[in-house]
């Protein structure tokens, strides 16, 4: 038996390993590498980079700062749009023979309705296997505030999505983690039926460069991501696991994000609560990071003789 198989409800996995979204390109960003074909096999699944409805040309440079632990970006979601996405980049990303999961955001919840149809009735979209929802990107209709700062916002884009979608499609919702209690949105995007729940996405942040005076960021500000941000996002997993039934019993699994560049961090991820993990900052320092991962995960259930599927949540101890 394979210790690193995994279930995120209907779909599953060889490995507990994703792509975390934007991180991984949406084309031939993998392919192009030396050893592509191991890494690939080392993944259960391709997260794409945030699709839109329409093209989006993103934000103004620079878009991407180093910090000392960590990376700000402000790429501002720059995509040829779905149509195009599902044209042209779609068919390369099959070809890598991995469930494809992909990740949309949107400016309306009508957008979001839009946007799904679109993935759902194209052809070539037919063969998608789940769609990871970004609701950390700006509500337009609300002033700009993101829609995961508000649940009751969330609960709507997760219906309107979940609406469009075709039965058998995951719907993941991805949590922003600049808001104050990640159990409410979180509880909200259960309620409004969301397959899985993701979590983190970048914890807002900027730079200054004392050279020019000025913001580092073209935008002023972006996301923070990388090893600074790995105790936030456990803390998360873990405080979902502990107060949500739904995560600890299993129906509404957590995919872990955030900072996760060893495979000890993604074993904590595990033992925090999460199904399994998504892995994007590291991967810009080290392509073959998943493979190392994969590996150190199976040495260790075979040290331990266990299985990914026994430790998760185990941090918690009984009581959960
Ligand atoms: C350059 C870059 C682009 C990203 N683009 C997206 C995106 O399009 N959609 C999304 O939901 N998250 C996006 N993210 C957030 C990552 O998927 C992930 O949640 C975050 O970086 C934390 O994980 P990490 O520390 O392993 O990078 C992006 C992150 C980076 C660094």
């Amino acid at each position: 038996m394979n210790p690193l198989e995994t279930r995120l409800k209907t779909l599953t996995l060889n490995s507990p390993l994703l792509t975390a979204s934007g991180t991984s390109g949406t084309t031939d960003e993998m392919a192009c590498l030396h050893g592509a074909r191991g890494i690939l096999r080392a993944l259960g699944a391709f997260v794409t980079k945030g699709v839109t409805l329409r093209p989006r040309p993103g934000n103004p440079e620079v878009r991407v700062v180093e910090t000392r632990a960590g990376l700000l970006n402000s790429i501002g979601l720059q995509n040829s749009g779905v149509k195009a996405f599902v044209r042209n980049e779609l068919p390369k990303l099959h070809a890598y023979r991995l469930p494809v999961i992909v990740n949309i955001s949107a400016g309306s919840v009508e957008e979001f309705a839009e946007l799904t149809g679109h993935l759902t009735r194209l052809d070539q979209a037919k063969r998608i296997a789940g769609l990871e929802i970004n609701v950390s990107c700006p509500n337009i209709a609300a002033g700009g505030a993101a829609f995961g700062a508000d649940p009751a916002m969330v609960g709507k884009v997760v219906r309107a999505v979940r609406k469009r979608a075709r039965r058998d499609m995951l719907t993941i919702t991805k949590l922003s983690p600049n808001v104050t209690r990640i159990v409410e949105p979180a509880a909200a995007a259960i309620e409004a039926g969301t397959d899985a729940l993701s979590m983190i996405n970048t914890l807002r942040g900027t730079a200054i460069d004392i050279g020019t005076r000025r913001f580092s960021l073209g935008n002023r500000t972006g996301g923070l991501s990388g090893p600074a941000i790995k105790p936030v996002g456990l803390y998360m997993v873990g405080e979902c696991f502990r107060a949500l039934p739904e995560c600890r019993d299993g129906r509404v699994p957590i995919v872990g994000i955030g900072g996760i560049a060893a495979w000890e961090d993604a074993l904590e991820y595990i033992m925090a609560g999460a199904t399994a993990v998504g892995v994007g900052t590291a991967w810009f320092v080290d392509p073959h990071v998943f493979v190392r991962i994969r590996d150190g995960l199976k040495r260790y259930c075979r040290e331990h003789k266990t299985a990914l599927a026994e430790l998760r949540g185990c941090a918690h101890g009984r009581q959960g």
